[in-house]
């Protein structure tokens, strides 16, 4: 029996939950080693359940445990932390807690010291802006990159453009929005010997879900190309293993893995290719020495180099504590239980129909879990294939409690192939010499050329249960057989 079948009657009642619950164990029998997650769901996430959310933006941002917190604070008020520019006995404290950070993080991501570089920067957006301003684009370099990319590394062609390079996008082709491989080799070719070469993909689209194959770093490496690896939709509920795959370049955000602290991240670069790399300035700390007079400064051989001013020193040592969390679950164990809960809210989703036959979602990327993450693009269809206005699923969700993500999620390339919108359209859009808003573009989209230029984004992570997935399904479910108009 297929699950959908019991909505939407019995939409929000307990033994309907309770039976769909029945079906979906049956269905996935893995499910259950990932009862641990259960258990801290009832304890480190009690507040989901106390304040009613059904929290489903992960990528937008993880959760925090509340034992990551505690043991933050505690550290905290015990102890005097001083600048760790110094070496007086508080700063040599906090200079202890940022080297264990560091530290940790080469554990985590099973890179060796010997080999990679850990930089921390404010973000995943910090580390990949540190990469385009200083990485050698000249006349003649290519920057090549999957059109699914976010915005952040999208925004690196300003830099490699004002150097003179060239800037390749690469399709992903709809429905399942993965790259060709052909087309893949084609551009590949296109590198220059002896010229710098740089191909950014992510290593899961924030938009799609999609994860592209780690396989393309060493094809990519091959074909004279240094490799930026955006990992920031996928480290959360992946491993990213840097004994295994050798990106030169990996940017993400730990804020999106365990929640708390926001505003770390880092820049995990292989020292060979940190080395390519020239500093547009030098700031407080990353030098050895500057001088005023001597009009000079030579830049510190590490990853001091390219840490500006302070390190987020207070909040570095959360960092320590959230990987240690996530290492005590372990990162498989929540992989696992995200692939099932996924696949389970594929299949419903794309199962669910008017009455007519027509289907209710149009889901943008591959509806089923093979080499994909728990992000999941897609808009709903009234019973005449009318599109529902995002805006108005947003409302409605906000109303019960849901927290998901609507617009573009700051990965224009993904939706514009996603939605069929085509470059003379969105030339269009830029030829206004006014600033645009994001509304306005929808709206003229819309009216325009009969294209959403926006979807519904849910995703999956570390405290995700059934019952999340479930309401959200019944929350679907709402629409069938309503007309887009008047919702
Ligand atoms: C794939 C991807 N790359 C980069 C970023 C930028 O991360 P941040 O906003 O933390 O800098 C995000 C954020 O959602 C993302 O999903």
């Amino acid at each position: 029996m297929s699950v959908s079948t019991l909505f939407p009657a019995q939409l929000y009642a307990p033994f309907a939950l309770e039976a769909a619950r029945t079906v979906f164990l049956r269905d996935n029998p893995g499910y259950a080693a990932t009862a641990r997650l259960r258990d801290l769901r009832a304890t480190e996430y009690a507040r989901l359940d106390r304040q009613g959310h059904t929290y489903l933006d992960y990528t937008g941002g993880g959760l925090y445990a509340e034992g990551q917190v505690r043991r933050h604070l505690d550290l905290l008020q015990e102890n005097v932390f001083g600048n760790p520019h110094s070496v007086n006995p508080t700063s040599m404290a906090a200079t202890r807690l940022v080297d264990a950070a560091r530290a940790y993080v080469y554990k985590f991501f099973r890179a060796s010291p010997e080999e990679y570089t850990v930089i921390f920067t404010a973000n995943a957006s910090g580390a990949l802006k540190l990469v385009g301003e200083a990485y050698p684009f000249a006349p003649g370099s290519r920057y090549l990159l999957t059109f699914d990319n976010h915005n952040s590394v999208n925004g690196i062609r300003e830099f490699a453009q004002a150097k003179g390079a060239e800037v390749l996008y690469l399709p992903v082709v709809p429905p399942d929005l993965r790259i060709s491989q052909e087309r893949l080799e084609e551009f590949l070719g296109k590198s220059e010997p002896g010229q710098a070469n740089l191909f950014a993909f992510p290593a899961q689209s924030n938009f799609s879900g999609v994860q592209h194959p780690l396989e393309l770093i060493a094809q990519a490496h091959a074909a004279g190309w240094d490799v930026l690896l955006d990992g920031a939709a996928f480290t959360p509920t992946n491993r990213l293993d840097l004994s295994l795959w050798k990106p030169d370049f990996v940017s993400l955000s730990f804020y999106k893995i365990f929640g708390y602290p926001t505003g770390v991240g880092c820049l995990l670069a292989r020292k060979d290719a940190l080395k390519k790399l020239c500093r547009p300035w030098f700031a407080g700390g990353t030098i050895t020495i500057a001088s005023v007079q001597g009009c000079g400064h030579y830049l510190a051989d590490s990853e001091a180099a390219f840490e500006d001013g302070t390190v987020d020193y207070l909040n570095l040592p959360a960092i320590h504590i959230g990987l240690e969390y996530i290492d005590s679950i372990g990162m498989e164990l929540i992989h696992n239980r995200v692939v099932e809960l996924t696949g389970w809210l594929l299949k419903e989703l794309a199962g669910l129909c008017h009455s007519n036959g027509a289907p209710l979602v149009r889901i943008y990327g591959p509806t089923d879990t093979a080499c994909r993450g728990g992000t999941i693009a897609f808009n709903f269809y009234d019973p005449d294939a009318v599109l529902v206005d995002y805006h108005k699923v947003e409302q409605l969700a906000n109303s019960f409690n849901i927290s998901l993500r609507t617009g573009c999620f700051c990965n224009p390339g993904a939706g514009e192939l996603a939605h069929g919108l085509t470059t003379d359209e969105m030339r269009e859009a830029f030829q206004n010499e006014e600033r645009m808003t994001l509304e306005q573009f929808q709206a003229i989209v819309l009216s325009k050329h009969k294209k959403s230029a926006g979807a519904v984004r849910v995703s999956l992570g570390i405290a995700s249960n059934f019952a999340d997935v479930y309401r959200f399904l019944g929350f679907a479910a709402g629409f069938l057989d309503r007309p887009a108009e008047g919702q």
